[in-house]
């Protein structure tokens, strides 16, 4: 709520502070094309503007209409890329240009939704080309749009978040003007790349949004975006047994220390212990294992890649498990969630036989 009423506080001043602020590029005009619009919007995802520029021209020189670039020799499409470095993205250009020259006429769609369907575009490119070209309220959300937009509302997400760029791509569709949503867009972007400045360097005092702008209110800029990487993870694969003996269920209690210590689990073992051996030391002497669905389950710091057995047990011995029907599990054992899964089809399977 609060961050829409910032979004929406703050479109005015934005537009006005860009139409009296906006850097005089080649691919902006009154009246954008389509095409030199997305050129430049994938030129852009790899370097500066200032960079952009000469390979711009040059590429639109070379090939100026969607026609020839569909038709354009491999060879001469990486030397316009040359240095541009991610070939692949031109690659694609030429892909879309061709699926736009054969199920478009040639004409770039004006659809967000039909511009996602071609090669190479995707979710701030073709937001990009449907409010610059065509005036759509669409929004484009860059990392630049993701630093103001975490900065003026102090927003903790985490913006390497799929999620996250999902979440403002949402409340910009909702709360941008919908007569100006190109030069909104571009305003956010220009905001981004000119003050409101990677690494903890926003020039708020020249800032047209200053006024609104939760950070800067509370002296945080530095705080804003939160960006941290995924950290990675230990993968562990274990083999994790569901194990009937008359009705009753194995369970088995985990070590006082360490994750999950003093917890309940179904028996397990990493992957690599032969399943005999692992099921002797546990007192089943004789049983018939049948595999079950695989389960993965993630921790802060560890991911667990579970491979499944059901098994009935005709044999056992007085061991270090405990056997429970279902009723007393769900009355006194705390089975922590990674087994949630496997306990349920577990006890499905149960019924079966
Ligand atoms: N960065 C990427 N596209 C941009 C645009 N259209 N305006 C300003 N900065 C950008
Ligand atoms: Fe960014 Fe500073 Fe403007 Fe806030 S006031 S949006 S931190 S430049």
């Amino acid at each position: 709520m609060e961050q829409e009423k910032i979004l929406r506080q703050t479109a005015e001043p934005l537009l006005e502070w860009y139409q009296k602020n906006a850097r005089v590029l080649p691919w902006r005009s009154e009246n954008p094309n389509p095409y030199h619009v997305w050129v430049s919007e994938i030129m852009l995802q790899q370097t500066r503007v200032e960079a952009v520029k000469p390979y711009y021209e040059r590429f639109l020189s070379a090939l100026p209409t969607v026609q020839t670039l569909a038709e354009a020799d491999e060879e001469l499409l990486l030397k316009l890329w040359e240095g541009l470095g991610y070939y692949s993205r031109v690659r694609n250009m030429q892909k879309a240009a061709q699926q736009i020259v054969a199920e478009h006429n040639g004409e770039i769609p004006a659809e967000y939704s039909i511009l996602l369907k071609l090669k190479g575009i995707g979710p701030y490119t073709a937001g990009a080309i449907a409010s610059i070209a065509f005036s759509k309220p669409c929004a484009a959300v860059d990392g630049n749009v993701l630093r103001v937009m975490a900065r003026l509302t102090a927003d903790e997400g985490n913006i390497a978040e799929p999620a996250v760029r999902k979440y403002w791509e949402k409340e910009i569709t909702e709360a941008l003007p919908k007569e100006r949503p190109g030069d909104y867009n571009q305003a956010l972007m220009e905001l981004g790349a000119t003050l409101c400045l990677p690494n903890g360097a926003p020039k708020c005092e020249l800032c047209p949004l200053r006024a609104y702008c939760l950070a800067y209110r509370k002296n945080q800029t530095m705080l804003f975006p939160v960006k941290t990487k995924k950290s990675s993870r230990i993968q562990e694969t274990l083999s994790v047994f569901f194990l009937v003996s008359e009705n009753k269920i194995a369970l088995h209690k985990r070590l006082p220390h360490g994750l999950l210590s003093n917890l309940w689990e179904l028996p397990n073992c990493p992957s690599e212990t032969q399943t005999f051996e692992f099921l002797q030391k546990l007192g089943v002497t004789r049983a018939e294992l049948l595999p079950m669905r695989s389960q993965k389950h993630i921790f802060t710091h560890i991911e667990w890649h579970m491979e499944c057995y059901f098994g009935k047990v005709f044999e056992k011995q007085l061991s270090n498990l405990v056997w429970v029907t279902k009723e007393e599990a769900a009355a006194e054992f705390a089975l922590p969630s990674a087994f949630r899964k496997i306990w349920l089809e577990g006890l499905k399977q149960m019924e079966d036989f």
